[in-house]
């Protein structure tokens, strides 16, 4: 019995939906803590794809309780949308419990998202455009709404009013684009509530007494530890703390109650929109890796760079995180290739950095050092335990723990539930 918190460990869509999804049998309840529909999570279930946005990877079956925690930034017409789209494919959807705590997207931020990116031009962070920065900017500035909010037809009306009539101003007399009417959000936020209502709990209490109770509860995180607004690569980061510490902030309970911590670590890295990215590949490799990976995002659609895999990256979001194991996804995509590169460093300025700098204009100069490795040729897609792996694979996941010092629970070797090799049970180990 253990209380799980999965991350990722790079610039996100390291697999994290795929991860909680098998890790979701063994546990009975599955929390998002933080992000908003930002986030795309792809799970493959028999023949079927879903692509999660907002829900818990864990709805796919048809016994747990999924929880979307305070943390989160809700857009309700997403989270509906999400619904019906699950409940026509026969998804049963009513164990979803949302936190009364969690901010609400409104149209304005979503608006404020696309004006900024325009009106920053080159220099844009490239984000999805969904209004998740605007809505956390306002939850600082303690001007948000909450679910709370949005079920109370006249605080709802009252907040909305006055926001807009700053925002507005903005709109007109800094970006020159047309106002938003309040009325018209108000009510389609209305019609929202009435259909989130029956959904909205205290869930600080709901997972205190499941933790209580012995339950095994799985913290899903969105993003990954290099977007984290903390600890990422700022300003090219989401709004929110995608790292493990956020879990208790954004789900409501304290630390001392967080067992253990996943990091999902994709076999070699990809980040979508604008920033850093030290062992990006340019050119025919990473064309390789983008078709056989799959590298298209799956919020935007925006093809993925491709680059080697980053140990200092994956090092630095072990101490970040404090990671007890690793899930290493998509080994498969990797099959075929004659030389594979790890990188262990960053050579700037005539010096070996081994830590993750903070400065961008480090990082632009930073030069990968890198350990090259022979690949495999064999099909692993049909291997199902570690030992059958090639010598080649087992030595390339071995080199990834010699240089992060993490450990490896899980291997990906395909999309498929069934397609996952287990060294660890993550849940089996108590405290
Ligand atoms: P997330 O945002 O971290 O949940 O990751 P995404 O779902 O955005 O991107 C990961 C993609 O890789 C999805 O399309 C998954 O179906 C796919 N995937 C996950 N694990 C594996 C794996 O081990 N092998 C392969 N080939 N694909 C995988
Ligand atoms: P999952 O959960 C990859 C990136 C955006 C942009 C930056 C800021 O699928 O791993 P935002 O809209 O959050 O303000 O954009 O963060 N980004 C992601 N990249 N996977 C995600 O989520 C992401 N969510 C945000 O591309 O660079
Ligand atoms: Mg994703």
């Amino acid at each position: 019995m253990a209380t799980v918190v999965l991350v990722g460990t790079q610039w996100g869509d390291e697999g994290k939906g795929k991860v909680t999804d098998y890790l979701a049998a063994k546990a009975d309840i599955v929390v998002r803590y933080q992000g908003g529909n930002n986030a795309g999570h792809t799970v493959v279930v028999g023949e079927e794809v879903f692509r999660l946005h907002l829900i818990p990877s864990g709805i796919l079956y048809p016994d747990k309780i999924c929880v979307i925690g305070n943390g989160v930034v809700i857009d309700p017409a997403v989270l509906i949308n999400e619904l019906d789209a699950l409940a026509a494919r026969e998804v049963p959807t009513a164990r979803l419990v949302i936190s009364e705590r969690a901010h609400v997207i409104l149209p304005y931020h979503r608006y404020l998202d696309e004006l900024e990116e325009d009106k920053k031009g080159a220099g844009k962070i490239g984000t999805t455009r969904r209004g998740i920065g605007p809505a956390y900017v306002d939850k600082v500035g303690r001007v948000g709404v909450r679910m709370i909010d949005l079920l109370d037809t006249e605080t709802l009306r009252r907040k909305i009013r006055q926001n807009l009539e700053d925002k507005n101003h903005l709109f007109s007399r800094v970006f020159g684009a047309e106002p938003l009417d309040a009325d018209a959000i108000t009510r389609d936020y209305e019609r929202y509530a009435g259909r989130l209502a029956p959904l909205v709990a205290d869930v600080s209490i709901l997972l205190h007494e499941a933790i209580d109770q012995g339950k095994n509860i799985l913290f899903e995180g969105a993003q990954g530890t290099l977007l984290d607004v903390d600890h990422g690569t700022y300003p090219y980061v989401t709004s929110s703390n995608p790292t493990a510490a956020a879990a208790a902030l954004g789900a409501g309970i304290g630390p001392t109650k967080i067992d253990r911590v996943v990091g999902v670590c994709k076999a070699y890295t990809t980040r979508v929109g604008e920033g850093p990215f030290p062992t990006e590949l340019r050119g025919e490799m990473a064309d390789r890796i983008r078709e056989r990976g799959g590298e298209y995002g799956t919020t935007t659609g925006r093809p993925r760079r491709c680059g080697w895999l980053d140990a200092v990256i994956v090092r630095y979001a072990a101490r970040i995180n404090g990671l007890d194991f690793l899930a290493v996804t998509k080994l498969d995509v990797l099959t075929g290739l004659d030389t594979l590169r790890i990188c262990r460093g960053y050579r700037y300025g005539g010096q070996l950095l081994t830590e993750f700098p903070a400065s961008l204009s480090v990082l632009a100069g930073a030069e990968p050092v890198y350990d090259e490795l022979p690949g495999w040729d064999e099909d692993i897609s049909g291997v199902r335990l570690y030992e059958d792996l090639p010598p080649r694979a087992q030595d390339y996941l071995e080199r990834i723990t010699e240089l992060t010092g993490v450990p490896v629970a899980l291997v990906g070797v395909g999309t498929r539930r069934s397609q996952m090799l287990v060294r660890h049970d993550v849940f089996g180990q108590g405290k």
